[in-house]
C-alpha cells in the first residue's frame, strides 16, 4: 500500500514517545468545509479506535462540525466529492473518494484522495502527530491547524503547525494524471505511483529508502501547491507535524487565504 511506509514512520515516532502518564482527555476535531460545494467526509479509525462522525456524513458549503474523539485516537479522514446516495445502503457513488457506495465508511476512500491523518497522544507527556498526504494523491484541498492550550503550550521542539495545502492542484495536474468528472472537469489529481507504478515513483524494490527514493518531477507539482504535505512516501518528515497530547485540532475543505506556519 502506498501510504505503508509512512504509516511506519508515525508508528516508529510513537514506540519513541510512549511512556506512562495520566490519561489526557478527549480531543475536538472539528471540520469547516470551506468549499462552494458539499463535501462527504469519510473517517476511517486505526487499531480498533472509536468510529467518528458515523464513518461519513455530509457537510454542505460553508458549514462546520464537531466530533470528539478519545486520547489515543489515530485514524484518517478524507472528504469525498459528488456524491449520490440511493436509497438502498451501498447504492450510492461518489465522484472522489468512495468507499463502497455508503455514506458511512467501513473501508478506505477510492484514490486519488487528499488524506488528513492523525494519532493522538494516550496520556499527557505523550504526542500527537498529524499530517496532510497526497501519497495516494490529491481531490481537494485540506488543511489542518492545532489549536488550544496545549498547542499554544507547545513544549520546545514541538512543530505543532500548519499541514496541507495553500493552492488548487486540479488545476495544474498534467494531462497523464487527472482524473475527469461526469462533464470533464477535473475532480482529482492521481499519484505517479499509481498512475505509472516503477520503484521510482512508488519507492520500492531497491528504491525502498529515504536515501534512494527521492522527488519527481510529478511529487514536485504537488509539493508547490501543497508545501506543508507529503508528495511522495520518503518525503521530508518534517511534513509530519507533533503536537503535546491534548491540542484540538481543525480541519478545513478548501482552505482559501492560508499563512502557512513555518517549520
Ligand atoms: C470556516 O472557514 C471560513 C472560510 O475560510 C471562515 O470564514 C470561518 O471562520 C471558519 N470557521 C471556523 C469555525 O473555523
Ligand atoms: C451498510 O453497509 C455497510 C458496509 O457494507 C455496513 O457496514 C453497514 O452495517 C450497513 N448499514 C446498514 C444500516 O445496513
Amino acid at each position: 500500500m502506498a501510504t505503508q511506509p509512512l504509516n511506519s514512520v508515525i508508528l516508529h515516532l510513537l514506540l519513541l514517545a510512549s511512556g506512562g502518564g495520566t490519561a489526557s482527555a478527549a480531543r475536538v476535531f472539528t471540520f469547516n468545509n470551506s468549499c462552494s460545494h458539499t463535501v462527504w467526509p469519510g473517517t476511517l479509525s486505526g487499531n480498533g479506535a472509536a468510529v467518528l462522525g458515523g464513518g461519513g456524513f455530509e457537510m454542505p458549503a460553508n458549514t462546520v462540525v464537531a466530533f470528539q474523539a478519545p486520547a489515543g485516537w489515530s485514524g484518517r479522514f478524507w472528504a469525498r466529492t459528488g456524491c449520490i446516495f440511493g436509497t438502498a445502503n451501498g447504492s450510492g457513488s461518489c465522484a472522489t473518494g468512495d468507499c463502497g457506495g455508503t455514506l458511512k465508511c467501513s473501508a478506505g476512500g477510492k484514490t486519488p484522495a487528499t488524506l488528513a491523518e492523525f494519532t493522538l497522544g494516550r496520556t499527557e507527556g505523550d504526542k500527537d502527530f498529524y499530517d496532510v498526504s497526497l501519497v495516494d494523491g490529491y481531490n481537494i484541498g485540506v488543511g489542518v491547524t492545532a489549536a488550544g492550550k496545549a498547542a499554544e503550550e507547545g513544549a520546545a521542539g514541538d512543530n505543532c503547525g500548519y499541514a496541507g495545502c495553500v493552492s488548487d492542484v486540479n488545476g495544474r495536474c498534467p494531462a497523464e494524471l487527472r482524473v475527469a468528472g461526469a462533464s470533464g472537469e477535473t475532480v482529482g489529481c492521481r499519484s505517479a505511483c499509481e498512475a505509472f507504478g516503477g520503484d521510482q515513483y512508488c519507492c520500492t524494490g531497491p528504491r525502498s529508502s529515504p536515501g534512494t527514493c527521492g522527488p519527481t518531477r510529478y511529487s514536485q507539482l504537488f509539493k508547490t501547491a501543497c508545501p506543508a504535505a507529503y508528495s511522495y512516501a520518503y518525503d521530508d518528515s518534517s511534513s509530519t507535524r507533533t503536537c503535546a497530547a491534548g491540542a484540538d485540532y481543525l480541519i478545513t475543505f478548501c482552505p482559501a487565504s492560508i499563512s502557512p506556519a513555518a517549520g
